[in-house]
């Protein structure tokens, strides 16, 4: 086993791990730590240009850090920077942004919005918790160890008085279970035992933070024939557009099950999967002038963007918003738009997930005709 080293922290890097150097000038990240603290760890990965070390000890803490809130912090594989304050956190996360844009060489864009979270704890709308006999918590990071815990200081006070409850409900499992927790949009406890994860379908987990997300999209696209909202879940992104828009297509591999009342005859739901469906409407016709949002998993369009990118074009889509929880295949669409022609108009930088290194990015792009 490796022994324990001594470092002094120097930074934080935007993945959410402490930075420090050993004497051959090699980075070594640092989960859990913060800059200035002088700590005890274990190289645990070692590779040419960079190691990872395990946090054993904080000797001295640097002067940013701070108490976490959550006895499980650290161990319930969940949030990792309770121990930051919240303007250090955000300044590192919109700070790390416009780093990554000049790493892949995309000039940030003269009008831009950061975005900051108000609600910075019991924000989350939905959890997945891991559950046997009479202990209910997470998964430690990376491991299927479960970490009893009896409230979670990220999720809304809907699910933490329930917790109790659910417990109880879960002793009736032979075996070990999954839960997962929704508060509704009208504030109810919703439940969903043993099944894949979102199973009610994807939404935002920080409700105010996605209403703004929400208004920026809607102030930024021209009123046009057609919207194309891909990888549109329920619609999230595209609903507070339909009065500026003649027709709406919301494609997701997974759209609800039941059509709201309140949603127009010209907002149409395709499930499928969004380069097959572009294909197809490309085929069928259609050249009027039309904008898109584009708002893929982490993945980003990977190697589905020149099709995608192509039929959009073809579709004769003048204006998108491209909307990234990572931030890297964010970038590396953006820089391929970028590099098609495609105008970075402005940019969006918002918080969904306070207490993470999460950060949500948003550009706006117009083509010309
Ligand atoms: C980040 S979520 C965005 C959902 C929506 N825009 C919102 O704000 O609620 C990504 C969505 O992509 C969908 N998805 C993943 N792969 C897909 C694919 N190949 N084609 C269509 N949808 C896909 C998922 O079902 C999920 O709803």
């Amino acid at each position: 086993m490796e022994t324990a080293i001594i470092l002094k922290i120097q930074d934080l890097a935007r993945g959410g791990a402490g930075v420090s150097r050993d004497s051959d000038g090699r980075v070594i990240f640092v989960p859990f730590t913060a800059p200035g603290d002088l700590v005890r760890v274990r190289v645990v990965e070692e590779n040419k240009r960079y190691a990872m070390a395990v946090l054993l000890e904080v000797l001295e803490p640097g002067a940013i850090r701070q108490a976490p809130r959550c006895p499980a912090f650290g161990t319930c594989g969940g949030c990792e920077w309770q121990h930051l304050p919240y303007e250090y956190q955000w300044k590192t996360k919109s700070e790390g942004v416009f780093d990554a844009l000049r790493r892949v060489q995309v000039q940030p864009p003269e009008h831009y919005d950061l975005i900051p979270a108000e609600r910075i704890w019991e924000y989350r709308n939905r959890v997945q918790l891991r559950g046997f006999k009479n202990e209910l918590g997470f998964f430690r990071s990376g491991t299927q160890d479960l970490v009893p815990v009896s409230r979670c200081d990220l999720a809304r006070e809907e699910i933490n008085q329930s917790w109790e409850a659910v417990r109880f409900e879960g002793e009736a499992y032979s075996s070990p279970y999954k839960v997962e927790l929704e508060v509704s949009t009208q504030g109810a406890l919703m439940k969903t035992w043993n099944s894949k994860h979102s199973a009610q379908g994807f939404r935002q987990v920080h409700d105010e933070q996605n209403e703004k997300l929400r208004g920026w999209i809607a102030e930024q696209l021209p009123p046009a024939f057609q919207l194309f909202d891909l990888f549109g879940g329920g619609g999230n992104l595209s609903l507070p557009l339909i009065n500026q828009m003649r027709e709406i297509h919301c494609v997701d591999l997974s759209v609800p099950h039941q059509r709201a009342p309140e949603i127009p005859a010209h907002f149409h739901f395709h499930r499928s999967s969004v380069l097959p469906w572009l294909m197809k409407h490309q085929s069928a016709g259609s050249r009027l002038p039309a904008v898109a949002i584009l708002d893929p998993p982490r993945v980003g369009l990977g190697e589905d963007f020149s099709k995608i990118a192509q039929s959009l074009e073809t579709l004769g889509v003048q204006a998108l918003v491209s909307v990234g929880c990572d931030l890297d295949a964010w970038c590396r669409d953006l820089s391929r738009w970028v590099k098609r022609g495609w105008k970075f108009e402005k940019m969006m930088v918002i918080d969904l997930f306070p207490q993470t290194s999460h950060v949500e990015s948003v550009s706006y792009l117009t083509r010309f005709v």
